[in-house]
């Protein structure tokens, strides 16, 4: 259980001058961050060859996020999940910072320090357990952001967390979220199998699956865009979770038995192994 609080970076977040805020926070979803969090903050952006905090990787997802806030012109954005707060910094470039208020909302205090050191506001909670109030003052409408953070939530745990945000959305407001997920569901079946060999509960759903919990808990997916695949290699995986050599050789094995060792998603290499996760961006609205 994460305690309740403002991080010191909040104060930064005129709009909140006025208004409540960081009141809540809930119980972290799913599984610890155990381990992970030994590469949160100012080492994150070097993670997995970089991936986010490269603009470039970033583009497709800050164009959908602008899109959709000239469409429906928002007083705040919430990046759920949002880490060291990269997103939001390039948003701000892209000037959105003079016409909304920007917040990022983790649970993490590491990623939390690297974005008050990035000068962007944040408030520490759980994205299962925040209330709209502590991100949302009164009265304002928002647009959400996430990007590669559902699958904290397990398999079990992920109806539920996609209710808990429809619960703090109000009917008519988007959610712009970048996801991992695959068209094939061998291929999540793979991924889910080497991360729990990882001794991680984290879970990643096939695209059509994830379009029906989407829409069973409020969410109409208006589209589905493309996005940058991450490749994972297995030594920063070890670095990652906490895996020494005997546990990398042994999942290498175990999932290259099970779905072969040249698949499009999994793939051997000389003393570890290379995966992808597939991502998607996904333009939600809230219904009611
Ligand atoms: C893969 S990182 C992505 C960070 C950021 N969204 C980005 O794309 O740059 C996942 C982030 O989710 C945060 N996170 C994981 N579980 C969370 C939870 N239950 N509540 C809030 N943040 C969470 C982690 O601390 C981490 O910063």
């Amino acid at each position: 259980m994460y305690p309740v609080a403002a991080h010191r970076g909040f104060r930064g977040l005129a709009a909140f001058r006025r208004g409540r805020a960081g009141e809540t926070a809930g119980a972290v979803m799913g599984e610890d961050l155990g381990a992970e969090t030994g590469v949160h903050g100012a080492s994150w952006g070097r993670m997995h060859g970089g991936y986010f905090s490269d603009p470039a990787v970033a583009r497709p997802l800050v164009d959908a996020v602008r899109a959709a806030w000239d469409a429906l012109r928002p007083e705040v954005v919430v990046d759920l999940g949002g880490g060291t707060g990269f997103l939001l910094s390039r948003l701000r470039e892209a000037g959105l910072g003079r016409e909304a208020a920007l917040v990022n909302l983790d649970c993490s205090p590491a990623q939390l320090d690297a974005a008050a050191a990035a000068g962007v506001a944040s408030v520490r909670g759980s994205v299962d357990g925040f209330r709209r109030e502590a991100v949302v003052p009164a009265g304002r409408s928002a647009l959400w952001l996430m990007r590669s953070v559902l699958h904290y939530a397990g398999e079990a745990g992920l109806a539920p967390l996609l209710r808990h945000l429809r619960a703090q959305a109000k009917a008519g407001e988007r959610w712009v979220h970048q996801t991992a997920c695959f068209e094939r569901p061998e291929d999540a079946d793979c991924l889910n199998a080497l991360y729990r060999g990882m001794r991680t509960a984290k879970w990643y759903p096939a695209v059509a699956d994830l379009r029906e919990r989407l829409s069973a808990a409020g969410w109409r997916a208006v589209s589905v865009l493309p996005a940058p695949a991450l490749r994972l290699d297995s030594g920063e995986l070890g670095l990652r979770y906490g895996l020494d050599e005997a546990e990398i050789a042994g999942i290498r094995e175990s999932i290259a038995g099970a779905f072969g060792g040249r698949g499009e998603v999994f793939r051997l290499r000389p003393g570890g192994f290379q995966a992808d996760l597939h991502y998607r961006i996904w333009i939600c609205d809230a219904v009611s």
